[in-house]
């Protein structure tokens, strides 16, 4: 039977929370073809879960030949610098949709200019469905909202892989959204308290400033932030010089893989995290929240998934927030809204 839906980078932290959700809570769901560039963790993987599994990397792909073709392909292997062209220039030559939980602006620019004859569904990930469901909402009670703020509280931990995307971004400089384009700002931080703590928000170049004025062209301004500790942000500066130099770029990114056991194992994965969106023209920021950040990915992914296959999507790129809205929000647990006042 024709596997619907191939799941690459299944080994990944994200990919295995998708796939113990997945075997948890989606029965209905087909088994994923599991793709991946380590033969030895997918034949685990494959074991543990009951799913058929295919190992090749990127390189390997033009020539890589399938059983059968699956609907979708979920790409789960980030940087998205490198995965996401390959990934897309053979969904496009078979015709198959295409899936992403990418947070990567830049990579967004590139997909965003294409003109694509296949359904590319993108940013299917924590920051980018509740960053745009809190902005969505926000403008659904507020539609005069048009100069709008966002800040992301996400707790419990990062994957190797997210470090290793936001130290791709790192040497490409901070931007907000401005009457229809990205403007460079300088780097910011900013004292807010969310849920009685106090916290330090940082300038960040997130994925929403690409998505969600492809679907909002009216909006005027877009600013977003995230909290992080100050021990991290003393080292932005020199990462940012030392990290243009390609050696030691190569190396960093090395290192950061070789961790990924252990920063997975350090994960909470009932830890919470928020969302705040604000507008200059609204006396009121909506506050939202949900589970663990790779928890939620990996119900946002699997959700997506199973509209996707439903329904199917229109050609092009889309964030998945963008197609589903209240239909993927509402289906997604753990998740509370809560407006307060500024
Ligand atoms: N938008 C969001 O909210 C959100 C949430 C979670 C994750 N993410 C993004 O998703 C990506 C993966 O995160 P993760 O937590 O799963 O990271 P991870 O635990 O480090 O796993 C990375 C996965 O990607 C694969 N991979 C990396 N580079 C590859 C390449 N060039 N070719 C083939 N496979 C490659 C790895 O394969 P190997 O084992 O062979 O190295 C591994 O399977 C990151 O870019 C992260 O930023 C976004």
């Amino acid at each position: 039977m024709r596997p619907t839906w191939l799941l690459y980078g299944a080994n990944g932290t994200t990919g295995r929370l998708v796939l113990s959700i997945w075997q948890k809570a989606f029965p209905q769901l087909p088994p994923p073809l599991l793709a991946g560039r380590d033969a030895f963790q997918l034949t685990t993987l494959s074991q543990t879960y009951g799913c058929p599994y295919q190992a090749f990397s990127l390189a390997e792909l033009p020539t890589i030949a399938f059983s059968e073709l699956p609907h979708l392909v979920v790409n789960l292997a980030g940087p998205y610098e490198n995965t996401t062209l390959p990934w897309v220039t053979w969904c496009e030559q078979h015709g198959i949709a295409y899936l992403d939980i990418c947070g990567e602006w830049r990579t967004f620019q590139r997909l965003y200019a294409r003109h694509s004859s296949v359904p590319l569904i993108t940013a299917a990930g924590f920051d980018t469905v509740a960053g745009e469901a809190a902005l969505y909402l926000l403008r659904q009670r507020y539609p005069q909202a048009r100069s709008l703020q966002l800040y992301i509280y996400a707790q419990g931990g990062f994957s190797a892989g997210t470090v290793q995307s936001a130290l791709t971004m790192l040497p490409h400089g901070y931007y907000q959204w401005q009457a229809g384009q990205l403007h460079p700002i300088p780097f910011q931080e900013v004292r807010l308290t969310l849920q009685g703590r106090e916290l330090l928000f940082f300038s960040a170049t997130l994925a929403e400033l690409v998505t969600f004025p492809a679907w909002n062209p009216d909006i005027k301004h877009l600013a977003t932030w995230v909290a992080l500790p100050p021990r991290y942000v003393r080292w932005r500066s020199l990462l940012e010089r030392v990290f243009a130099w390609q050696p030691f770029a190569e190396r960093l990114l090395g290192l950061v893989r070789q961790r990924r056991a252990t920063l997975a194992h350090r994960m909470h994965l009932s830890a919470e995290s928020f969302v705040l969106a604000a507008a200059a023209e609204t006396p009121e920021a909506l506050l939202l929240r949900t589970p663990q950040a790779y928890v939620f990915t990996a119900w946002t992914v699997l959700r997506s998934v199973e509209l996707f296959l439903a329904e199917g999507a229109a050609p092009g790129p889309a964030s998945a927030f963008s197609r589903w809205r209240e239909r993927l929000w509402g289906s997604l647990p753990g998740t509370w809204t809560r407006w307060q006042p500024i």
